[in-house]
């Protein structure tokens, strides 16, 4: 059935209606003519796929990924970069003025230097292969390289085979000297792979335990170096994160206490460090609380107190008067109880890093009772993907 393409929502998927409902079509552009077949059906909504471009938007471009049509990575490789920056721009607008009542002409956003920009891969591994899952499904789409990551982890893809493993999963890591950080979740016995030596791995972790070298490596960012466990989290885009450092570090006066909550490896207290008076964080993973407390020591940044839990419970133990502080959460944003908490500590400035600008909006819509939004900047932290990260600045009315 033929449909003309209206806009994209907020997860690059084109928006049509097809027998008056709404119905969502991926990979495709505003203006575009389109056939396509419904492939899902509720009373809501339609998921459509496309048959056939009939009039193709003058933004299209080929995907330079051969496996773009099957998997479910990457949802904009359509379209110039341009287009796919003046989305996110539009995004971030829509949602703040939908969902927070937050009205801004234009957002800027800041390109990523790099497109081979992601420092890990995870991959699915079934019945010995190995990829990424397709589009809304479990199917395994295999794959030997990915256009996003970058060389050297792509370099060593075709090797995973070698561990043996039937069923599971592999993240690859690396840092800036190439090293390769390797954790495997499965029940199967696995092999270690000859030639190690080639591919500079560092470490080779199976269901939590280290098998082969180290089960951390280091990554230098800013000139700040930073110790990472195999399942501590870390930005995935060091170029983009290098400048997001930088915008923050402006942001925060000297002489300042500042509480970097769920603070993952310590990267926005330290990477941001301005001759703090004391720095507060508070992490769930109890490896990347331990990086950070060694982060703090290598970078020799003096009056650091790191705290392992639940932001939720610990904040309220913290006992100083907290100047500044520095929210990074998880992709559901901020609880409400850790909200309050913000509330009466009532730091002058709130430094707000999201991933996800609808629960971003949401936490505004509260914070902005009490607090000013001086700036929101938007980063391109994932190229040629619907997500974007921004970073928004607030003082205290
Ligand atoms: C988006 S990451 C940010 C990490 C760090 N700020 C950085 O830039 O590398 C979110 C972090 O929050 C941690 N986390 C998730 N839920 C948490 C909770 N309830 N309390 C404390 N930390 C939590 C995760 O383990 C992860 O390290």
């Amino acid at each position: 059935m033929k449909a003309t393409i209206l806009k994209l929502d907020d997860q690059g998927r084109g928006i049509c209606y097809v027998n008056n409902k709404i119905t969502f079509v991926s990979h495709t552009l505003p203006n575009e003519e389109v056939d396509l077949e419904l492939i899902k059906e509720n009373s809501k909504y339609q998921i459509g796929k496309v048959k056939e471009i009939i009039k193709a938007s003058p933004n299209r471009l080929k995907s330079l990924c051969p496996y773009y049509e099957q998997c479910g990575g990457c949802q904009l490789l359509h379209t110039s970069y341009e287009e796919t920056l003046k989305f996110k721009e539009n995004k971030i607008k829509d949602i703040l003025n939908k969902f927070a009542d937050i009205n801004i002409n234009s957002i800027s956003i800041t390109p990523s230097p790099n497109f081979h920009y992601r420092n890990k891969i995870t991959l699915k591994i079934s019945a010995g292969k190995y990829g990424y899952y397709s589009e809304d499904s479990h199917t395994l789409i295999p794959i030997t390289k990915c256009l996003l990551v970058k060389e050297e982890i792509n370099n060593f893809i075709p090797h995973i085979g070698e561990f043996n493993i039937q069923n599971g999963q592999i993240i690859i890591r690396s840092n800036y000297n190439q090293e390769l950080l390797i954790a495997i979740t499965s029940t199967d016995s696995i092999t270690i792979p000859q030639n190690l030596t080639k591919y500079k791995v560092a470490g080779i972790v199976h269901n939590g335990k280290t098998i082969y070298g180290s089960n951390s490596f280091i990554e230098i960012l800013n000139k700040k170096f930073f110790e990472i466990s195999y399942d501590s989290f870390f930005q995935i885009n060091n170029d983009i994160t290098s400048i997001i450092l930088d915008t923050i570090k402006k942001q925060i006066p000297t002489n300042q206490i500042v509480l970097d909550l769920y603070c993952g490896v310590g990267l926005l207290g330290i990477g941001t460090y301005n001759n703090n008076k004391k720095l507060y964080g508070i992490e769930i993973i109890p490896n990347a609380i331990l990086n950070a407390i060694k982060n703090s020591k290598m970078n020799k940044i003096p009056n650091v107190y790191y705290h392992l839990g639940d932001v939720s419970k610990i904040i309220a133990k913290i006992n100083d008067q907290i100047d500044i502080v520095i929210v990074d959460p998880p992709r559901r944003g901020l609880d409400q109880k850790t909200i309050n908490t913000i509330l009466n500590i009532q730091p002058n400035q709130i430094i707000y890093m999201s991933c996800d600008p609808i629960t971003l909006a949401r936490d505004l819509k509260i914070l902005k009772e009490k607090y000013k939004i001086e700036s929101i900047q938007a980063f391109d932290m994932f190229p040629y993907t619907y997500h974007v990260e921004s970073v928004c600045l607030l003082k205290l009315r």
